[in-house]
């Protein structure tokens, strides 16, 4: 079977590696040709474990491929994945004219059958206005080709793209034939055989899980976020809460841990969409609206805490340590990170910043300029800190040597938020410590 894949941006990339993994002939496309000449020599545009080594991989047993023109692998590909990017408008809805630029390029260029597939996430109705698109072009070159168009959604996370790609929960696909429904069938075998379902439906519903999905898990997070703040209030542990709520397997004990907001490209701009699309629609998404003002005071959290300990008029000049700048550990990603938020508060009160990530430093240099410092070392931005600020929950920051911090901070001042120090050992370490959802 040939397959090609449209866009190597996150989604397309890990979809074409892991396909070409399997056996399958995939070609990737991309209109940039700079990163087609790098992917062909094994160097990928993205921090993801494990990916570099199969794209040489797949590259070198020539099962993947790279392209930047469509016109040339199209004639016998049996399956094209759209995976282009789909920016949000200023209105917060998803901007398709990459998708819908493939699909122009797809109906001048098929020759034969071919099953066309949107993999981006795009709102309901997406598949539809592809199919239009397509067949609008076939008709003005006066071709009676026959396609089709499919829905299947990405559920992978980053930072564990492979592992869910090959090793996924469930594949979605949204078809309206039997013969997609085959074609699908047959190129998700692979991925198959420990039991996973294949779940198909119609093309809306597809289209419409991935926002729920989403949307579902962001309400998870901003619940407990909202939680925490209150058990703080109240003088409860919300560590011991989530663990006596996540037991109940109605709830789960997956994603419900508080911290200082979802970010991402994924979260942020799908549940503003979802609002987007209900508003079209004349209906208002009063949860998910919610969920996104939860999470945009969230962002707030840690500064305030900062705040509230020095006061706003002392923090002019406070040496501030930053540990972590990804939305997330396991990503060089920065798109819509706490940190930014977070520092540009700090920063705007006069606070000075000394950050370490162990990958995204050029990120988020990209996005902060040389309006902080950025550090190669994690306990290097302790040296005559005011206080250390924990971001992102990379490993290794969990077990950090404790004496050593005491020996360079200025003060012995931690404020977390993710919640993953040992409360007790800083106890007896006399730090003053500070994290989400509960008073230390
Ligand atoms: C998310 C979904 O988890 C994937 O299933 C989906 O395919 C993907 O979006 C997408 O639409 O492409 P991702 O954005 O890579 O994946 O990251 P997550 O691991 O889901 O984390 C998202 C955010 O939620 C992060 O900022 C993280 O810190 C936050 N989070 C997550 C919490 O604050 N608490 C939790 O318990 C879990």
């Amino acid at each position: 079977m040939k397959i090609v894949v449209v866009g190597t941006g996150y989604v397309g990339l890990v979809t074409g590696t892991c396909f070409a993994e399997v056996g399958i002939d995939t070609t990737c496309i991309d209109i940039d040709q700079k990163k087609i000449d790098k992917l062909r020599v094994g160097e990928i545009p993205i921090f993801e474990p494990g990916l570099e080594e199969m794209v040489k991989r797949n590259t070198q047993k020539k099962r993947l491929h790279f392209e930047t023109d469509i016109a040339k692998v199209l004639d016998d590909a049996e399956v094209v994945f759209i995976a282009v990017g789909t920016p949000p408008d200023e209105d917060g809805s998803a901007d398709l004219k990459h998708v819908l630029n493939v699909a122009k390029d797809i109906g001048n260029h098929m020759s034969s059958y071919t099953v066309v597939v949107t993999k981006s996430t795009v709102p309901v109705g997406t598949a539809k206005k592809v199919n239009e698109a397509i067949q609008k072009q076939l008709e003005i070159r006066g071709e009676d080709i026959s396609f089709d168009v499919a829905s299947n959604p990405e559920f992978l996370k980053e930072g564990a793209a492979i592992e869910d790609f090959m090793k996924p929960d469930r594949i979605v696909v949204g078809v309206e034939s039997d013969e997609a429904k085959h074609t699908m069938k047959q190129l998700y075998k692979p991925f198959m055989l420990n039991g996973h379902p294949i779940i198909f439906m119609d093309v809306p519903s597809a289209e419409m899980t991935k926002y729920a999905a989403n949307a579902m898990l962001a309400t998870k997070i901003s619940f407990m976020n909202d939680i925490a703040n209150l058990c703080e209030i109240l003088g409860a542990n919300v560590n011991l809460v989530r663990k006596g709520i996540g037991s109940d397997p109605r709830i789960g004990s997956r994603f419900i841990y508080p911290g200082i907001g979802y970010g991402g490209s994924c979260f942020p701009k799908d549940v503003k969409a979802l609002i987007k699309t209900a508003e079209e629609n004349d209906y208002k998404m009063r949860v998910l609206e919610a969920v996104e003002s939860v999470n945009e005071h969230q962002k707030t959290i840690l500064y305030q805490k900062v705040e509230n300990h020095f006061g706003r008029e002392n923090l002019k000049g406070k040496k501030i340590a930053i540990w972590g700048l990804s939305f997330k550990p396991q990503t060089n990603d920065m798109r819509e990170a706490p940190s930014v938020v977070l520092i540009k508060r700090l920063l705007e009160a006069g606070c000075k910043i000394a950050a370490y990530d162990p990958v995204a430093k050029e990120e988020a240099r990209e996005m902060l300029g040389d309006s902080i410092e950025y550090k190669s070392d994690q306990y290097e931005v302790l040296i005559n800190a005011d206080c250390l600020l924990i971001v992102t929950e990379w490993s290794e920051f969990r077990f950090p040597n404790y004496r050593v911090m005491e020996k360079l901070m200025a003060q012995k001042l931690i404020f977390d938020g993710r919640n993953i120090l040992d409360i007790e050992k800083l106890k007896s370490l006399s730090f003053n410590y500070h994290c989400i959802g509960l008073n230390a």
